[in-house]
Parts: structure tokens; sequence; C-alpha cells
């Protein structure tokens, strides 16, 4: 059973290694761990894990509005490392009412907050209550405002419960985006093509725009909102 105490042992051990050996350790505790896949750059996961690990699981939470370039792209990546990759859609009912009363674009208007809840949380919650472990490509690197301190690994208390414990694993916390992009070309791993197009972080399509030089990342994602606001709950602590 894990204990605060122990995550706080593994995080102590954890944080200096590398995303590979992070990888392998979390495939040796748990049997019923996942890698959250969002059709990016976080490929290298998946690279990874299948280096370490006969079980590899992975699923993709298709909102309904990624580009056609990264539909295309995870196709691509279930057929290269043959996943049994589980694309999870937003509950039917609920998509249907949110479009009925305030239309495809409400996130314009309100915040992101009610669209990514609909089109991505609750179907990360549906797949987080079958696991015990799951693992991100979150990086430190990516959002100064956000994510400056994320943890090797951490007891997700948001998606978990005391009754039904979920540990959380970013094993790429401490890579820099350099470091993934040297890991791409060093290992031939296919990437998404909207990267070759001055798109660093993707997300949906009406809400991720190409960044300039000398922009940070973060700042091509819902680019109307102020940089603390810009996550959509999947992260959330
Ligand atoms: S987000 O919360 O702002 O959308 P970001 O795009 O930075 O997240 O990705 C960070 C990590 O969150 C990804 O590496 C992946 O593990 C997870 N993630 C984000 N979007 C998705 C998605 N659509 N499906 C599955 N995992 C996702
Ligand atoms: Fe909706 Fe935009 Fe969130 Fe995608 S990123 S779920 S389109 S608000």
């Amino acid at each position: 059973m894990t204990s605060p105490a122990l995550i706080d042992q593994w995080q102590e051990a954890l944080a200096p290694q590398t995303p590979k050996d992070i990888l392998r350790f979390a495939h040796e505790q748990f049997d019923n761990i996942v890698i959250s896949f969002s059709g990016a750059e976080d490929v290298v996961l998946i690279d990874l894990a299948k280096k370490v690990s006969k079980h590899v699981q992975v699923f993709t939470l298709d909102t309904g509005r990624l580009h056609a370039d990264t539909y295309r792209f995870i196709d691509q990546v279930r057929k290269h490392y043959n996943l049994d990759l589980d694309i999870l859609s937003p509950d039917q009912a609920k998509l249907e009412a949110l479009v009925r009363t305030k239309g495809l674009f409400s996130f314009y208007e309100d915040d992101h907050k009610e669209c990514c809840g609909v089109r991505k949380v609750d179907s990360l919650k549906r797949k987080l209550q079958t696991v015990d472990a799951w693992i991100t490509g979150q990086r430190k690197d990516q959002s100064p405002s956000t994510r400056a301190s994320v943890a090797t690994v951490e007891l997700d208390t948001v998606f978990g419960s005391p009754d039904k414990p979920l540990v959380k694993f970013n094993p790429l916390a401490n890579w820099t985006s350099q470091q993934v992009w040297e890991y791409i070309r060093m290992f031939d791993v296919p990437f998404n093509p909207l990267h070759e197009r001055g798109f660093i972080s993707i997300g949906c399509e009406p809400c991720t725009r190409p960044v300039l030089p000398g922009q940070h990342e973060r700042e091509g994602r819902w680019w109307w909102e102020e940089a603390t606001q810009k996550e959509c709950g999947l992260h959330s602590t």
C-alpha cells in the first residue's frame, strides 16, 4: 500500500534518475499503470517505456477538437509501437448539452474550464478509476507559472483518494525541451508534424497556436488567458 511517507522516499530516490530508470521503476512497482499520451513530444515516454517493460499501456483523451495532424500522429504511434491504445471520448450527453447551450467556441467567451471539463477531465477521471498509477509527460520547463515544482512521483490527491490511492509519475519532470528533442532525433522517434510548423506545446486546435522565436511555449496555449490560468484540470493539485 502506498503511503505519503513511501512516496516521499521514492521522490528522493527517483528525482536524480533518468526518465528511463524512472519508467522502469514505475513499471516494476505497478502492473496496472498507464501512460497518458497527448499526441505531442510526450511520445518519448512510450519509446522509453517500451525499452524497459513488456506491458506498456497507453491512453489518449480524444477531445474531438485535436488537429487533424495530431489524430494522424496518434494513429501512427499506435501502429509504430503496436499499442493497444485506449482512446477515450467525452460523455455524449454532457457534450451535446454543452454545445447546445453554449455553442462550439464557448471557451473564447467564458474560459476553457467548462469545455476542458467535459472534453478532457471527465474522461480522465473515468480512466484513472481503473488504474493504480499513471504516467504523464509534464515537465518543469513547460510552464514557469504552473509547473516549476512538478515532482517526479507524487500521490495524486485530485483523482485518487485515501480509499483508492493513485500514484502519478512525471518521469520527464527534470528534462528540458532540448533534452526531449535530442532524444527524439537520436532515436528516430516519430513526432507530430505540427512541431515543424512552429507549434511547441500542442493541445486542441482552437486553443493552440504556434509561437514566435523567443516566446515561451505555453504562450501558444489558451493565449487569451493569464499565464496562471493555463491549466485545464488534468494536472491541478
Ligand atoms: S495540458 O494539461 O496543458 O493539456 P500538456 O499539453 O502540457 O497538458 O501535456 C502534459 C501531459 O498531460 C502530457 O504529456 C500527457 O501526459 C497529459 N495530457 C495532456 N493532454 C492529453 C490528452 N489529450 N490525452 C492524454 N494525455 C494528455
Ligand atoms: Fe475545449 Fe479548448 Fe479545452 Fe480542448 S483545450 S477541451 S477545445 S477548451
